[in-house]
């Protein structure tokens, strides 16, 4: 049994199984975990994790199990909070129900891992680390619900990482597009996809993995990939109004991305 174990949400696929692998490469024995348990177990029995569980981020019970599972396979001492939906459209073309799942699955998520994580690390504290997103940290057009959702996320890695004690750490990673379901999933004719598109590059899973599972055991609360466009983000959120009339400009940007391919 190795010492440490860990909890990866979502990891059936994308960047969540990206982590679990990373985790394994790097000695961890890890739960995968994911609301299409079969998925889960495959992909545990693939990368050589110690269990792939069905496991709906929307249940804080499931949370609380998958942590007990952990830690009977080392010391639970980091969590993945990655689990996420994506649906992208403005507001007012988004169903009643896609509003809702994004809220529940992308922030009450969230909150109910962090809450069992930090149940299940004890007095010896640990790592969480919640899969943002660079569109938390500004306004997206075309993304307003899923970009509010990863706002709460990194709102609330900060406040919790501020009110835990020092042997826990929190951090919040937000990355700007990468190349996986989710995006292929999208309209590739909506505004929200020609400004994730604007970066001039999609990134790979294997860079949110590594920086992911880089952050366990620093000070770093909120991390951008890359950085640079984490810095636009962040100026552009002290100006809305401007971003406003800048769109046209980004999305134009992006359009050209996604016709080169
Ligand atoms: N792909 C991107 O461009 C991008 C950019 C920034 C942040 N993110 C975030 O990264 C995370 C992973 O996304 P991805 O791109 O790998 O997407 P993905 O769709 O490939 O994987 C998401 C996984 O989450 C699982 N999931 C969905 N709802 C769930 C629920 N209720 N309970 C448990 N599991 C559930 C899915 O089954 C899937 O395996 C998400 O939080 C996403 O918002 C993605």
């Amino acid at each position: 049994m190795n010492e440490r174990s860990a909890v990866v949400t979502g990891g059936a696929r994308g960047i969540g199984r990206g982590i679990a692998e990373r985790l394994v490469r790097e000695g961890w024995s890890v739960v995968v975990t994911d609301v299409d348990g079969a998925g889960a177990a495959a992909t545990a029995d693939e990368i050589g994790g110690v269990a792939g569980l069905a496991h709906d981020v929307r249940d804080p019970a499931a949370h609380r199990h998958a942590a007990e599972v952990a830690a009977g396979h080392g010391r639970l001492a980091a969590w993945f909070n990655n689990a996420g939906v994506g649906d992208d459209g403005r507001l007012s073309e988004l169903s009643e129900e896609q509003v809702r799942r994004l809220v529940d699955v992308n922030v009450l998520g969230v909150l109910w891992g962090m809450r069992a994580a930090l149940d299940g690390f004890g007095s010896a504290g640990g790592d969480i680390v919640n899969i943002a997103s660079l569109s938390g940290l500004g306004p997206v057009p075309g993304y307003s619900v899923y970009a509010a959702t990863k706002a709460a996320a990194v709102s609330a890695s900060m406040s919790v990482a501020a009110e835990t004690p020092r042997s826990v750490r929190v951090h919040a990673v937000c990355p700007d597009g990468v190349r996986t379901a989710m995006l292929d999933a999208q309209d590739p004719e909506g505004l929200g996809a020609a400004l994730v598109h604007s970066g001039g590059r999609l990134l790979s899973v294997e860079e949110i993995a590594e920086v992911a599972v880089g952050m366990v055991g620093t000070a770093r609360v909120v991390r951008t990939v890359p950085v640079w466009r984490g810095a636009l983000m962040r100026g552009i959120s002290l100006a809305p109004a401007v971003a406003t009339r800048g769109t046209a400009v980004f999305a134009a940007q992006g359009r050209r991305a996604l016709r080169r391919g």
